[in-house]
């Protein structure tokens, strides 16, 4: 069987920082309520770059720490719920980008558990291919996408890309057991980038709808599927909670994270968070803080540690990874 690891992460944020202070010039809303609600603190938001150029600086990030050439990667997936556009993708963008001429590319919507998917069927692409690396990254202008009018979701939502290389390897698997779903049941929860039939035959609104979610019904959603789908993973591997050294939640909101690290009966300090300085940037979330806790030598030092990651989001879908890294 072909092992498959992690060989380098990378990200790239927008540099214009945006704090809960800030919002209050441009809505009716408070620092106490965003804290207290949801723990952000700030978001970066983006000042014209589109989703392509956020994920291309990260690309190159994630390429810098790999001393892989981008002629040996042969797949590259980019986690989008907003991308530049229906087509080119973002991924072939940053393909011709990054000048990896032999790489197929794609982008993958899962909404917030994009990276988590696009992980999984990276992996999964590449035991059966013929070449050794594919480029995996989640990256998302949420701020395009929201209603900047609507204090409920407006507050929420940053900017932002990362990702990671995986390939090949003669060392041990470090993909050890996954859950993934989806439950269109409750698709509106989460809606966003509708675009009406306007052709020849019927005319109608031309406009692309905003993000609307009602954040009650995915809170609830999320507290309940999450602690099953870790549980999950855990009991296909034979693998007790114990012995995991991270969960990496999507950053969506602490107490939801909160929330689940009750449930599972585990401290919060494994329960790694960055949400206080990004907020939710969906499909970019994960690879954010990866990297982040990759560049503090928290993970991937070579030490082998059991880390889970999960997200959730619209669709809705969520999925669950156990990674030994
Ligand atoms: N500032 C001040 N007041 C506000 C704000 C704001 N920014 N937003 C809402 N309020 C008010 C509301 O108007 C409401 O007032 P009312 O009671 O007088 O009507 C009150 O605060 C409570 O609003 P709720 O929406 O009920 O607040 P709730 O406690 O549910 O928190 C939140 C909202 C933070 C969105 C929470 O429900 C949540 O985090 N849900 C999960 C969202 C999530 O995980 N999404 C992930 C998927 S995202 C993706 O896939 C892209």
């Amino acid at each position: 069987k072909t092992h498959v690891k992690i060989y380098s992460t990378g990200k790239y944020i927008p540099p214009h920082r945006v704090s809960n202070h800030d919002l209050t010039s441009w809505m009716d809303t408070s620092d106490e309520w965003i804290v207290k609600r949801t723990g952000i603190q700030s978001r970066y938001l983006s000042r014209g770059d589109n989703t392509s150029n956020l994920c291309i600086k990260a690309a190159h990030d994630v390429l810098e720490d790999s001393h892989i050439d981008a002629d040996e990667i042969g797949l590259i997936i980019v986690a989008t719920m907003s991308p530049d556009g229906q087509s080119p993708s973002v991924a072939s963008k940053v393909q011709s980008a990054i000048q990896a001429g032999q790489a197929m590319a794609f982008d993958m919507n899962a909404a917030c558990s994009g990276f988590v998917y696009a992980l999984s069927t990276a992996e999964k692409i590449l035991r059966h291919a013929p070449y050794g690396y594919a480029l995996v990254l989640g990256g998302e202008v949420m701020s395009k996408e929201i209603d900047w009018t609507d204090r409920k979701t407006a507050v929420l939502f940053g900017d932002g890309a990362a990702g990671v290389l995986i390939g090949k390897t003669d060392e041990a698997d470090q993909f050890i057991s996954e859950d993934l779903h989806a439950n269109g049941d409750k698709g509106k929860a989460l809606t966003s980038g509708n675009r009406q039939v306007d052709n020849p035959l019927v005319q109608s609104d031309k406009s692309i709808s905003y993000l609307t979610m009602d954040g009650r019904e995915i809170f609830n959603f999320v507290t309940r599927s999450i602690p099953d789908s870790i549980h999950k993973v855990l009991n296909e591997s034979r693998t007790d909670i114990e012995d995991i050294d991270y969960f990496l939640l999507h950053q969506a909101n602490a107490r939801i994270i909160e929330i689940i690290a009750k449930k599972l009966k585990r401290p919060l300090e494994t329960f790694p968070m960055n949400i206080q300085n990004y907020g939710n940037t969906s499909a970019a979330s994960l690879p954010i803080l990866l990297d982040e806790l990759a560049k503090e030598k928290k993970v991937l030092n070579g030490k082998k540690q059991k880390i889970i990651l999960s997200a959730f989001g619209g669709g809705l879908t969520w999925g669950t990874l156990l990674l030994e890294i």
